[in-house]
């Protein structure tokens, strides 16, 4: 017997409201199972590629690469805070990916060690050393060390991170084992859905540097053109966003600011190794850094001649920016004040650009 009395009419009413209520419940449980799905999608394909989000947020633990205080960078080194945006770079793990190009860039254990000579008879391998980039390796593609990878990568990141707009840039690349990595970072980043296109500048005398600025290690640090672009070739890295600017420095800095494809350089690495190469590479790009753009100097820390640069061109321009010290050699600051560069605070010529 029905305990609910009514007319036919009346009961289909109700089994109708009834189909309605267990239809509305089945259409938000398949909506809830969806995104649960889709959450679930996003995280097993974040396991095989980083998406975008992950690349750009990185996780909400922020830790910043460590920095060296003094000679010694292995045992002297401080923690910058995350929130001190004058010295902290965020600090990420490699996909696997990213790990095989900088392991293959930095060089091969088996081959050793070239201590700074000539490479005919090489050291054992010395795995501190090419941490901190104090040897030079045999069969790598950079001589720059972990610690300064790790900074460049991560510069690269923290402007993706914040789209400041702009290039990146290295003057004086040697096998271009650097940029190799920069390249990988931004085809990484776009195949993860980043939407920012960024032009890389190779500039580098390759092979009109002249003899005697480098004495004995001149056959060490010779490179042709061809050799980088082979290079870069056997990475699969080769593409048109990848320019090279060959000649001295003082004959090609003027392209910094006539190539229509660099307008602007998010990340400017300077690793000229002389006076005249820091002062040409600054007095005609550092204006073309905007604000929140990074700034990498690989020698000045060791390099006394490149300390003075720096100090110079700080002092005659009236900049704010203080260094942070990676390594032994190297240091690196982000933009914040926009200047307009004074050129005739420009000194003569000290070494490269009047070494025959
Ligand atoms: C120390 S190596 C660069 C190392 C490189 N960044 C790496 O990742 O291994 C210095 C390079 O700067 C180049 N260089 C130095 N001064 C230069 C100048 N005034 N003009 C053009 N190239 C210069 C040299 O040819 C050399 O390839």
């Amino acid at each position: 017997m029905p305990l609910i009395k009514g007319s036919n009419k009346q009961r289909s009413i109700c089994d109708n409201q009834g189909r309605k209520t267990r239809l509305h419940g089945m259409i938000v449980l398949v909506l809830f199972a969806g995104v649960i799905f889709m959450n679930h999608r996003q995280v097993l394909v974040g396991l095989e590629h980083p998406n975008t989000t992950q690349l750009l947020e990185v996780n909400k633990s922020e830790k910043c690469l460590s920095l060296a205080t003094e000679k010694n960078p292995a045992t002297n080194r401080e923690q910058p805070d995350p929130t001190d945006k004058r010295k902290c770079l965020i600090q990420t793990q490699r996909s696997p990916y990213m790990d095989i190009v900088c392991k293959s860039v930095l060089g091969f254990p088996r081959f050793g060690s070239c201590g700074g000579k000539s490479c005919s008879s090489p050291k054992p391998y010395a795995p501190v050393e090419r941490n901190y980039g104090n040897d030079w390796p045999p069969t790598g593609f950079t001589m720059i060390g972990n610690e300064r990878l790790e900074n460049f990568r991560s510069a690269i990141e923290e402007v993706n991170r914040n789209k400041i707009p702009g290039a990146i840039v290295e003057m004086g690349v040697w096998r271009g084992g650097a940029m190799i990595m920069a390249a990988a970072a931004q085809k990484e980043f776009k195949e993860s859905g980043g939407t920012m296109d960024r032009h890389l500048f190779l500039f580098d005398a390759f092979e009109e540097i002249p003899k005697t600025s480098y004495g004995k290690h001149h056959d060490f640090l010779f490179n042709s053109q061809q050799d980088i672009v082979d290079a870069f070739e056997s990475f699969g890295l080769n593409d048109s966003n990848v320019h090279y600017k060959k000649g001295l420095f003082e004959h090609t800095v003027q392209e910094l600011r006539t190539d229509a494809l660099l307008t602007q350089i998010a990340v400017y690495r300077i690793d000229g190794n002389f006076y005249d190469s820091y002062q040409d590479a600054l007095y005609y790009g550092y204006e073309k850094v905007p604000v929140g753009g990074i700034v990498i100097f690989d020698d000045v820390m060791s390099h006394h001649s490149v300390m003075r640069t720096w100090k110079d061109f700080k002092e005659d321009q009236g900049l704010t920016e203080d260094l942070n010290q990676i390594d032994q050699h190297s240091a690196w600051f982000r933009k914040e004040t926009k200047i307009r560069v004074e050129m005739t605070k420009m000194k003569p010529p000290q070494d490269i650009n009047s070494a025959k």
